[in-house]
């Protein structure tokens, strides 16, 4: 796995403790990380694939590569290396990945399952990649392209088996701007075309049903595109009918791009858990040989809000694991100029605070995380400047901050605002949570993070 340049120096090793490097958010050792690509389980492990563009801190679609990381726990993952580089298809775009349990594609070779990677070939269109041995190394189908695209159009297919129409299903970007199509297979390697979603995509797709307020016999099914915005309906197995016009936002704020789900039948719960790309632009390149990082994993659902139903994000239970010591705050009334969090200097920490706005006399509650403010406003309830309204008056957010990365969640998970290089690196002063005026604490955390790389 190591690289050496030629100088004595291997450029891959890292102690995961650079001037930028999250400590719980998943990043390379070297290269730069783009798209959420597959994502499954498999006999204790989960696997993440992913868009990278190795020993280059800068994105490249000639040199894109899919690389792979595996974890225990969805939060500790190890990071195995490339498994599909640029070839006469085309560099590998994104796609996703299924685990193969019934041998649909007649691919499996030995008692394992056989995982069935579909990706989009940047010239030739969508290919599989397959692996008899978990993962360690992956053949070319000779049938490649099995969707020709030359075009790279469409493109980033996500499969998924759908279980009432007993097939496999493809929902896919393209082709033309804006849409997305879908296609459905017996054996994962001849599609048919079933559908066009006119009006709504733009590339790599995710598509998964959830219950409504939790209650398994009211499902409905969520398409979201690249971009976070989703729309909710029904999914029959060919056709995908949203029950609304309006585009909703899943995510207010500013780096979030390319989430998948996981591969929902051999996922160990019933769960939907989506990663996805922290996506900016920005580098530092200078300061390091990787570049970019991955969204905390998040559980989905669907609730009930006053304006209709929502999908929601939080932050999976798992992150738990990771503390280092926690600290809780008894219910009280917090006065203007007091800071309850005073004394307290961490830069990787998961805090949650509950506000009873109805017995509040503050415009504002607003949180230091050292070198940045986030600031709730009363009034025009809005957190950063977006919508959150606070159902019965309770006010809930939680802050993810891992050195410079910021995740935001509000009450039920209907917020979410994820920002990467948010906060300066050095930390170098006290948490502060300022109000300007009488406000009642329901309760306050604040739990440590230690480094998920150790
Ligand atoms: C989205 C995307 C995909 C493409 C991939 C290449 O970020 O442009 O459409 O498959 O990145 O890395």
């Amino acid at each position: 796995m190591s690289k050496n340049n030629g100088n004595g120096r291997d450029e891959r090793a890292t102690n995961y403790d650079e001037m930028y490097r999250g400590q719980f958010h998943f990043s390379l050792r070297s290269g730069w990380l783009n798209d959420i690509n597959g994502l499954w389980y498999n006999d204790g492990l989960y696997y993440m694939a992913y868009q990278t563009t190795p020993d280059s801190p800068a994105f490249s679609m000639e040199k894109c590569s899919m690389g792979l990381a595996t974890s225990p726990d969805m939060v500790h993952w190890n990071e195995r290396g490339v498994f599909l580089r640029p070839s006469e298809l085309g560099s590998p775009g994104s796609g996703s990945t299924v685990v193969d349990l019934k041998n649909c594609s007649g691919l499996q070779r030995t008692d394992n399952p056989v995982f069935v990677t579909l990706y989009s070939g940047h010239t030739s269109g969508v290919c599989i990649a397959y692996s008899n041995d978990l993962g360690e190394s992956w053949q070319s189908y000779p049938g490649n392209p099995v969707i020709p695209s030359p075009t790279f159009d469409p493109r980033d297919p996500h499969v998924f088996w759908h279980a009432a129409t007993d097939r496999w299903v493809m929902a896919i970007y393209g082709p033309d701007n804006g849409n997305t199509s879908f296609y459905t297979s017996e054996d994962l390697k001849t599609w048919t075309f079933a559908s066009k979603l006119m009006g709504f995509g733009f590339e790599c797709p995710d598509i998964y049903e959830l219950p409504v307020d939790g209650n398994g016999k009211n499902t409905k099914w969520v398409m979201m595109k690249a971009s976070g915005k989703y729309i909710i309906g029904t999914f029959d197995g060919v056709e995908f009918k949203s029950e609304h016009a309006e585009h909703y936002d899943s995510v207010f704020g500013l780096h979030f791009y390319a989430a998948q789900s996981f591969y929902r039948d051999t996922f160990p719960d019933r769960r939907v858990v989506q990663i996805a790309w922290m996506g900016n632009w920005g580098a530092p390149f200078n300061t390091a040989p990787w570049n970019q990082c991955a969204t905390f994993p998040a559980e989905m659902g669907l609730c009930t809000l006053s304006e209709g139903v929502r999908l929601t994000r939080k932050p999976i239970a798992e992150i738990s694991r990771l503390y280092e010591w926690s600290k809780k705050w008894e219910p009280q009334t917090i006065a203007a100029g007091q800071n309850l969090l005073s004394g307290i200097q961490a830069q990787s920490y998961d805090l949650s605070v509950e506000i009873d706005l109805s017995r509040s006399a503050t415009n504002a509650i607003e949180f230091w995380l050292p070198g940045k403010w986030v600031t709730y406003d009363v009034k025009n309830r809005t957190l950063m400047g977006k919508k959150l309204d606070s159902s019965g008056d309770r006010l809930k957010i939680r802050l993810l901050v891992d050195w410079s990365h910021l995740e935001v969640f509000g009450n039920e998970g209907e917020y979410y605002w994820s920002e990467r290089l948010a906060l300066p690196p050095g930390g170098g002063s006290d948490l502060k949570l300022a109000v300007g005026g009488n406000t009642e604490l329901i309760s306050m955390s604040l739990h440590k993070i230690s480094s998920s790389w150790r």
